[in-house]
């Protein structure tokens, strides 16, 4: 198995034949998603036993069967959720990593790759206006950066009481999924602050704070640059100022829309967030990286260093390194893949520029789209976008005719556009991303809401 024999050399030669051409596509299909099992396992059924099989029959059942059952994110037609659509640099180094088994633990075992990693967050963090102190790590995603995050957080509050009282965290009703699953974790109750239009601004959270009447319970507070399900951005200015007031951590969520701090159509809407405590924004969504990465960053890491280090009597000699900057110590994670050097190696090929283009691109169209649904009878837009989101709805549909249509236009392999909800209506919602989407499509999906 770690011989390159006959076997191997034909197992290169397939795969690396597979990759190209999957390389090559340009576009990308859709393809069909949710499968009856019993249907997969026609093909893939009986593979894995005690005796192996000849790696073309086996790679065949995948690019028969089980690559046609999963939707392509990265597909321009990829329109709901949030889309992904990493760069060809970007896979390409990403294969050379998957081949170079880099352990991302620590300067001692891979210097080399944490310096470029480095350099990113170092680019990440400039465009936040953090101060040169910063840094941190990539994680797998945003929920992983939200839990690593909140975490230190939480410990902060502990470390400035004896009491072993229960803490909280301020938070909006829009805040992502992931929020509320590491509140849970955590065991954090939420503060949460309402507000009419789900944007979180420094009056409403005050306002929350004073009717609460119990402030010094809290720990943090967490603002969100570019709601999932609207593209909403908080007002980052107006929190952080509470948030000191509070003398309490601030944390930003921009999994999604932190990628916007490269778009200068956008970037005043971020003015605060070089207040942050911590940082989150995902490569693997906006920034055109491969599944998986998101960028970790902290104001001043040594805090999030003193809560996240791990000590073992086999892991002594990763720390008092020169020059010493070891990824585990900024995350809850031990053994990492070097995530973060796809984007590295696309972003020096391609340049800054080339990704503020591309962001920019998907900011228009939703412009464009919005622009599209007013112009329509029988649409309605719920909100101007920010980013990259558009909500609207069909006047006079009910949600099964919502379903009905998205399944079309997945059957047709038109696009990929599930529904969603909005203030307990459900409602349509493009989720621009990929640059190479085309308006003609957006007309396209339209039109078979007339
Ligand atoms: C605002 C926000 N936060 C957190 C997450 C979770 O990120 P991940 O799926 O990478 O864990 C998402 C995912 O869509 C998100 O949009």
């Amino acid at each position: 198995m770690h011989m390159v024999d006959a076997t191997t050399e034909r197992m290169i030669r397939s795969v690396l034949a597979y990759a190209e051409n999957r390389l090559r596509l340009d576009p990308v299909p859709l393809d069909q998603g949710a499968r009856d099992p019993a249907e997969l396992d026609v093909v893939v059924g009986g593979l894995l036993g005690d005796d192996g099989h000849d790696p073309d029959q086996v790679l065949g059942a995948w690019a028969s069967m089980l690559a046609p059952a999963v939707i392509s994110a990265d597909s321009p037609r990829f329109l709901g959720f949030i889309p992904a659509a990493p760069t060809k640099a970007s896979l390409l180094f990403d294969m050379l990593i998957s081949c170079a088994s880099i352990q991302g633990i620590s300067w001692l075992e891979a210097a080399g790759a944490l310096h470029a990693e480095n350099q990113v967050l170092r680019l990440i963090a400039d465009q936040a206006g953090m101060p040169k102190s910063a840094g941190g790590c990539f994680v797998s995603g945003g929920s992983a950066g939200n839990l690593s995050a909140l975490v230190v957080a939480r410990e902060m509050a502990k470390r400035r009481t004896v009491s072993g009282r229960r803490w909280r965290v301020a938070v909006g009703t829009d805040a992502h999924s992931s929020i509320v699953n590491t509140l849970r974790i955590l065991e954090l109750d939420p503060l949460t602050v309402h507000t009419d239009d789900h944007r979180v601004t420094g009056a409403a959270l005050r306002a929350a704070v004073e009717a609460d009447g119990d402030p010094s319970s809290i720990a943090a507070v967490v603002a969100t640059s570019g709601t999932t399900n609207a593209g909403i951005i908080d007002d980052l200015a107006g929190v952080s100022a509470v948030a000191r007031e509070l003398g309490v951590w601030f944390h930003v969520d921009g999994a999604y829309g932190g990628a916007g701090l490269f778009a200068p159509s956008v970037r005043r809407k971020y003015d605060g967030i070089e207040h942050a405590d911590s940082f989150v924004v995902d490569p693997h969504k906006w920034l055109f990286a491969p599944f998986d990465c998101a960028a970790l960053l902290y104001r001043d890491p040594s805090i999030a260093r003193s809560v996240h280090k791990q000590d073992a009597a086999y892991l002594d000699v990763i720390h008092g390194t020169p020059g010493e900057w070891n990824p585990t110590d900024y995350a809850y994670h031990l053994t990492r893949r070097a995530r973060g050097l796809p984007l590295w190696f696309s972003l020096a090929v391609h340049g800054v520029g080339a990704y503020t283009d591309a962001i920019e691109t998907a900011i228009r169209l939703a412009r464009q789209a919005a622009a599209e649904v007013h112009s329509r009878d029988y649409l309605e837009l719920i909100r101007e976008p920010e980013l990259g989101v558009v909500l609207f709805r069909r006047v006079g549909w009910a949600p099964g005719q919502y379903a009905e249509w998205a399944d079309g236009l997945l059957h047709d392999q038109v696009a990929f556009i599930p529904p969603t909800a909005w203030q307990g209506e459900t409602v349509a919602r493009f989720a621009f991303l990929h640059p190479q989407t085309p308006m003609a499509l957006v007309r396209e999906i339209l039109d078979r809401m007339a």
